[in-house]
């Protein structure tokens, strides 16, 4: 249906207040709206985080997060290829640990020869060109699926502290490039860039989740390295609380004066504001992780027919940039890297 404007009279009133303020004249064509764009979208901006799994040739589905497996190493070194050819920059490893591994102390992150350090290994050896990043934390190792150590209900801050030193050791002896802490102990990223810098890692980067918040969109994650089953209670003595916003400022403050060389905001589309607030305010490289449960809430509704895959893809990683975000770990990465690469925005 089309009308015929003449039909309709405009009043001198009426253009006189319209013009001067046509804002949709540059909205008109593809390429003016392509020149006049603010923010802009490209690979470089992706970390691919992936869930490892021992044995071999295994690609397991993660039910509540459609299209992403869990890889034994063989695959995850294939997928890592990829992710090189379509030029991302890094990945994030999150290992699923066997059942008979999780123990109390969750000591099983200490050792060198874990899923994780082998992965590294083998990662580095047959792309060493990639970025690697680890995940620093014990709750893939806990029997309580806790990030720290437990004494009766409460997660002990320093001891938890000097056992995650460890897990950070032995994960850039492995050859990961970034140290990324996800746990929210008071003081790791100090305590962690001690032990690195005396075990002469001193090139090693600490990327700190520093403003990660007790939030319900893990769920997903934690039944992709297995621990939602285990979880003890809640993480809200050590994640910050929802309702807060300088708090997170103070987080980030704290992580970069402990030597954090870039810092997270996480999850993601729902803490959009504290992305721009951290940004703004320290002007540091600002990471944001958009979470299992945001990737899990769009493929849901993607399934279903209810939204378009792709643009919503896009779109919700360009809010990141707008928020000021300088990177996003996502689900999305290898989707959104091939849609960039053939050159679709
Ligand atoms: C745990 C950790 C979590 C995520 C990354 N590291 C979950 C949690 O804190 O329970 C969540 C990532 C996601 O949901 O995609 N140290």
């Amino acid at each position: 249906m089309t009308i015929d404007p003449a039909r309709f009279t405009v009043s001198a009133d009426v253009r006189d207040i319209v013009q001067g303020r046509r804002l949709r004249r540059p909205r008109q064509a593809d390429w003016s709206r392509r020149l006049v764009r603010e923010n802009s979208l490209s690979v470089d901006d992706l970390i691919w985080p992936m869930f490892v799994v021992d044995g071999e040739g295994r690609r397991d589905p993660v039910p509540s997060m459609p299209g992403v497996d869990r890889l034994s190493i063989d695959n995850i070194v294939r997928e890592v290829e990829r992710a090189a050819r379509l030029g991302i920059p890094a990945v994030a490893l999150f290992p699923y640990t066997d059942d008979r591994l999780r123990d109390e102390t969750g000591s099983e992150a200490l050792n060198g020869n874990n899923l994780v350090c082998r992965s590294c290994r083998a990662i580095k050896q047959a792309v060493p060109e990639i970025g690697l990043i680890t995940d620093v934390a014990l709750d893939p190792y806990t029997s309580h699926g806790h990030d720290g150590l437990m004494s009766g209900e409460d997660i002990v801050n320093d001891a938890s502290v000097a056992q995650l030193c460890g897990q950070a050791l032995v994960q850039a002896e492995a050859g990961a490039d970034v140290i990324a802490p996800s746990d929210m102990m008071d003081g790791r990223v100090g305590a962690i860039r001690a032990s690195l810098d005396n075990a002469g890692f001193e090139q090693v980067q600490i990327m700190a989740y520093a403003a990660k918040f007790a939030s319900a969109f893990y769920g997903p994650f934690r039944d992709a390295i297995g621990t939602s089953a285990a979880l003890k209670g809640d993480k809200r003595t050590y994640q910050m609380d929802p309702g807060n916003s300088n708090e997170a400022l103070r987080e980030v403050e704290l992580d970069l004066a402990e030597g954090a060389d870039s810092v997270m905001v996480k999850p993601g589309m729902p803490y959009l504001d504290i992305i721009r607030r951290v940004k703004d305010h320290f002007s540091v490289p600002t990471f944001a992780y958009q979470v299992s449960g945001e990737y899990a809430m769009l493929m849901a509704a993607v399934q279903n027919g209810w939204l378009d895959g792709d643009r919503v893809m896009m779109e919700s990683l360009m809010a990141f940039k707008r928020a000021g975000a300088d990177g996003v770990l996502t689900y999305f990465a290898p989707r959104i890297a091939e849609r960039l690469q053939g050159g679709q925005s």
